[in-house]
């Protein structure tokens, strides 16, 4: 019988995990994985306190839409909880192939494919196109699902600060004339709230012949016409040969797709693992998706809302002092600097009955260390009291 004394060292990789520092960090400060026990739009019900949500994905507010709910509950009704299986082997089902045409219409794309996650969508929306050879110009600040995508890739990559014209180019001017080349960007960068100056990137790399990939999570839904997203909003949808987005943020599901040509959409079909080997959107998160891409067409008050909310937002925060990091969009970053401020302003929030989420460095640059926070199309009058209220306390707390 093995002695667990004996063995204590046999494992490296054992003890590797249970001497993380980071974990220990974390469960210390115990700033994430919080579980919210009830929830009704913005309100949610935390720690035995009611609280305002103001760090959720949810722009639109349409995770609560009866309509949304409806559609998710009767689609589960109908084709079962889950299609237990691949697209490529036995998890196709109508219902994505409708929400797939609807996406692509909607985006005025030839075709689009559905992926159970957003994360999924957007790496496959590069490891996909990208191999061994190819060189990759990335934002630095790019999402961890697009790294994730570009190493899978085994392609070369070129980083550039972030949004900065003059250093793509730089950096531009120093590659082979050669290997193929893509470009990978967000259209809006939800850690700063930043749109991507996307007309004056495209230019800057316009001779090289690059292939482009823009990840919309952030700007679907918030963006453009009926929230088409960002490359709506400057006009140059004939410019991105990819694009690709998450369905858990204004689609109020889960979930992601990746939309371009047919030829583009067939060829990952047949090259993407994440594609071929990962089981398929379920059936509620479909239906939940496409009621929502119905009523962002149909009912515009949500959108406008979200957009008056978002300025009187800012504008609040501003008049108290605050550093949003010039974010233009309804997610807005508070800078607090370093890791103790933002800790200190985070607690005093949750004080307040306010929840956030605190992102320090390493996920931040140094020096960058913020709240994350985002606003809703759902938040009320009396919310937005409330949350300048605390914001002010918190403020004093500094
Ligand atoms: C820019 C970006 N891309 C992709 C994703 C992944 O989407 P999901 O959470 O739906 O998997 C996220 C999610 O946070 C994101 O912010």
């Amino acid at each position: 019988m093995a002695f667990p004394f004996f063995s204590k060292n046999t494992k490296p990789i054992l003890a590797r995990c249970r001497d993380d520092h980071a974990t220990e960090m974390r469960l210390k400060y115990n700033p994430y994985y919080r579980p919210i026990d009830a929830q009704q739009g913005t309100h949610i019900r935390h720690d035995g306190r009611d609280m305002i949500m103001l760090a959720s994905n949810d722009y639109l507010g349409l995770s609560f839409h009866p309509k949304v709910i409806e559609a998710g509950r009767a689609a589960m009704l109908q084709w079962g909880a889950s299609p237990t299986g691949a697209r490529s082997a036995n998890g196709s089902r109508a219902y994505h192939i409708e929400l797939e045409e609807k996406l692509a219409a909607f985006l005025g794309r030839e075709a689009c494919h559905v992926h159970a996650a957003g994360y999924l969508s957007c790496m496959a929306g590069v490891a996909a196109y990208a191999q061994k050879g190819d060189l990759i110009l990335a934002d630095k600040n790019l999402h961890s699902c697009l790294w994730d995508g570009i190493r899978l890739s085994h392609a070369t990559v070129e980083r550039f600060s972030h949004n900065s014209v003059a250093d793509l180019r730089e950096v531009a001017a120093t590659l082979s004339p050669d290997a193929p080349k893509m470009l990978v960007l967000e259209g809006v960068y939800s850690m700063e709230g930043h749109i991507a100056k996307i007309p004056e990137l495209l230019a800057a790399v316009k001779d090289l012949g690059c292939f482009t990939v823009l990840d919309d999570a952030h700007g679907f839904g918030v963006l453009g016409r009926q929230g088409r997203g960002t490359i709506d909003h400057f006009g140059l949808n004939a410019e991105i040969d990819i694009l690709c987005a998450s369905m858990s943020k204004s689609l109020a599901s889960t979930g992601g797709f990746v939309a371009g040509s047919r030829d583009l959409i067939e060829y990952l079909r047949t090259h993407s693992k994440h594609t071929i080997f990962s089981a398929a959107l379920s059936p509620s998160q479909a239906a939940c998706a496409s009621t929502a891409l119905d009523i962002i067409q149909t009912e515009p008050h949500h959108h406008e809302r979200l957009q008056k909310n978002a300025q009187r937002y800012r504008a609040m925060l501003h008049s108290l002092g605050l550093d949003t990091w010039e974010s233009e969009t309804p997610a807005v970053p508070i800078v607090l600097g370093s890791k103790e401020r933002a800790y200190r302003f985070w607690q005093a929030l949750l004080e307040k009955n306010i929840f956030t989420i605190m992102s320090i460095a390493p996920a931040v640059p140094p020096g960058k260390d913020l709240i994350r926070t985002a606003i809703s199309a759902l938040h009320s009058d009396e919310d937005l009291a409330r949350i300048a209220d605390a914001m002010a306390y918190a403020v004093k707390k500094l």
